[in-house]
C-alpha cells in the first residue's frame, strides 16, 4: 500500500477501507508517513466527505494507536461524560458525585490542559491534601467502594490523535466536522468508557458558534460512538453566556458544594440534571430518562449527593470539611465589585471575553509550565435577563493583585446592557440519540 494512492483516492471523494485507514494511521503514528503526506491527507478529507463506516475506523485506529485505559474490574456500566467545552462549566465537579450517589460508577480521568480557568483536576486541587495521581489499583478500588474517583491523565492515550491534531492546527484542516468528531471519540473511548454522555456546546463561548453546527458535531459523535458499540447521546446545551455564576477554580467548587445542596444556579442545576439522568439511564440504573432525572433530584435533596461528595473527596485525601465550610478553601486577597455603568436588562454577556478576564487574573495556564492561582477568578452577579440599576454590581472580582483595571473593563465589556427585556434564553436545544 501506498500513502500517495490514499490522498488520490480521497482526494477523489472515495472511501477509505478499514485497511487503508489503519496502515495510514499506523504509519504516521511511527513517523512512517511524513507530515507533508498526511498534511495533504487532512486537506481531502477536509474537502470530501467521509462515511459513517469510515469514521467508527479513523477513530478505533486512533484508539488502537496507544495505551487505552481497562476498566473491566470495576463494577457496573462506566458512563463518561465529555463537554466541548466552555466558560465556567462546572458541570463534572457536580455530576461525578451526583451521579455517583445513585449507583453510577464514575472512573473518570481527566486533563489540567490550557484554558481560562483550571480542568476539573486542578479544581479538585482546591480541596487541601487531595491526590490526582493514584495507580489503577487504587482508583479501581476507590471507584469500587466510593463509586467514585478522578484521576489525571496519564499514560499514552491516542497518540495517533495528539500529532495528527497538532498537525490539523497549523495546516488549517481542524474544523471538520468528521475529523473533530473522530479526535473527541477517540479519547473518550481509550479512556475506557462503555457509554458516552456528550454536552455539545452552542454560542460565542463555544467551539461551534452556530446551532446547525453543533448538532453535526453531535450528530457525528452518536453515530461514531454508537457504531464502536458504545451507546452515545449528545446534549446540545447554550454558552451565549457563561454557565452559572462562578468563573474560577476554588470559586467553582464552592458553586458545585451549592448546587449539590440544591442551592445553586438555575442554569447549571438544569444542565447537570438532564446530563446525569442520560447518564444514569445509559447506565441502566433507571428505566427512563425522567425516572433517573426523579432519583437524582430526591439524591440532592435527602443530602445523599453532598454525602457522595464528601466520601469522594475524603477518599482521595482530600479535607472533606470544606463541604461544609467551604470559608476553608483557597481565597483570594482582593474581592470588588464591578459595577454597571448604566441601568437597564443585560442582553448578552460574552463568555469568552469573561474567561479570558478570569485568565488574565491567574485562573488558568497560559503556558502548559504556568502555575494556576485556585484563589482567583470572577462570580456574575447579574446573568441575561436581568434587570441592573447603574452603579450596581455585574460581578465580584476576587484576585491577588491590586492591578485589576484592565480586567474590570474587559468584563463590563462583555456586558451587553440595554433598556428592552430580552426574551428568554434556551437552555438546552436538542437532544440527539
Ligand atoms: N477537540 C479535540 O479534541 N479534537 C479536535 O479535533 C477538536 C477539538
Ligand atoms: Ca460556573
Amino acid at each position: 500500500m501506498r500513502m500517495v494512492d490514499l490522498i488520490a483516492k480521497k482526494r477523489d471523494g472515495e472511501a477509505l477501507t478499514k485497511e487503508e485507514i489503519n496502515f495510514m494511521i499506523e504509519g504516521y503514528t511511527k513517523g512512517e508517513i511524513p507530515d507533508y503526506q498526511m498534511s495533504a491527507m487532512a486537506m481531502a478529507l477536509y474537502f470530501q466527505e467521509m462515511t459513517t463506516e469510515e469514521r467508527v475506523n479513523l477513530t478505533m485506529a486512533m484508539v488502537d494507536s496507544g495505551d487505552t485505559i481497562d476498566l473491566t474490574g470495576i463494577e457496573g456500566i462506566k458512563v463518561d461524560k465529555h463537554s466541548t467545552g466552555g466558560v465556567g462549566d462546572t458541570t463534572t465537579l457536580i455530576l461525578a458525585p451526583l451521579v455517583a450517589s445513585v449507583g453510577v460508577p464514575v472512573a473518570k480521568m481527566s486533563g489540567r490542559g490550557l484554558g481560562h480557568t483550571g480542568g476539573t483536576i486542578d479544581k479538585l486541587e482546591s480541596f487541601e491534601g487531595f491526590q490526582v495521581e493514584l495507580d489503577g489499583k487504587t482508583f479501581n478500588d476507590l471507584v469500587n467502594k466510593n463509586k467514585v474517583a478522578v484521576v489525571g491523565q496519564s499514560g499514552n492515550l491516542t497518540p495517533a490523535d495528539k500529532k495528527l491534531y497538532a498537525l490539523r492546527d497549523v495546516t488549517a484542516t481542524v474544523n471538520s466536522i468528521p475529523l473533530i468528531a473522530s479526535s473527541i471519540m477517540s479519547k473518550k473511548i481509550a479512556s475506557g468508557a462503555d457509554a458516552i454522555v456528550l454536552d455539545v456546546k452552542t454560542g460565542s463561548g463555544a467551539f461551534m458558534e452556530n446551532l446547525d453546527d453543533a448538532k453535526a458535531l453531535a450528530k457525528a459523535m452518536v453515530a461514531i460512538g454508537n457504531g464502536a458499540g458504545r451507546q452515545t447521546i449528545g446534549v446540545i446545551s447554550d454558552m451565549t453566556q457563561p454557565l452559572g455564576f462562578a468563573v474560577g477554580n476554588a470559586l467553582e467548587v464552592k458553586e458545585a458544594i451549592d448546587t449539590l445542596k440544591g442551592q445553586g444556579p438555575e442554569d447549571l442545576t438544569e444542565l447537570c440534571l438532564t446530563l446525569g439522568s442520560h447518564m444514569v439511564y445509559l447506565a441502566k440504573k433507571a428505566a427512563s430518562i425522567d425516572a433517573a432525572r426523579t432519583m437524582l433530584e430526591d439524591a440532592i435533596t435527602s443530602g445523599h449527593a453532598l454525602e457522595t461528595f464528601k466520601v469522594f473527596v475524603a477518599g482521595q485525601g482530600g479535607n472533606p470539611d470544606v463541604i461544609d465550610d467551604p470559608s476553608l478553601l483557597p481565597q483570594a486577597s482582593i474581592v470588588k465589585e464591578i459595577v454597571a455603568d448604566q441601568a437597564g436588562y443585560v442582553q448578552e454577556i460574552i463568555a469568552d471575553e469573561v474567561g479570558i478576564g478570569a485568565g488574565m487574573l491567574g485562573a488558568g495556564r497560559m503556558t502548559k509550565e504556568s502555575e494556576i492561582d485556585l484563589a482567583v477568578g470572577l462570580v456574575l452577579n447579574k446573568k441575561v435577563g436581568d434587570y441592573v440599576e447603574k452603579g450596581a454590581s455585574l460581578v465580584t472580582l476576587h484576585a491577588n493583585t491590586e492591578n485589576t483595571q484592565e480586567v474590570e473593563d474587559k468584563v463590563r465589556q462583555a456586558y451587553r446592557i440595554s433598556d428592552e427585556k430580552p426574551k428568554a434564553g434556551v437552555l438546552i436545544y436538542d437532544v440527539i440519540t
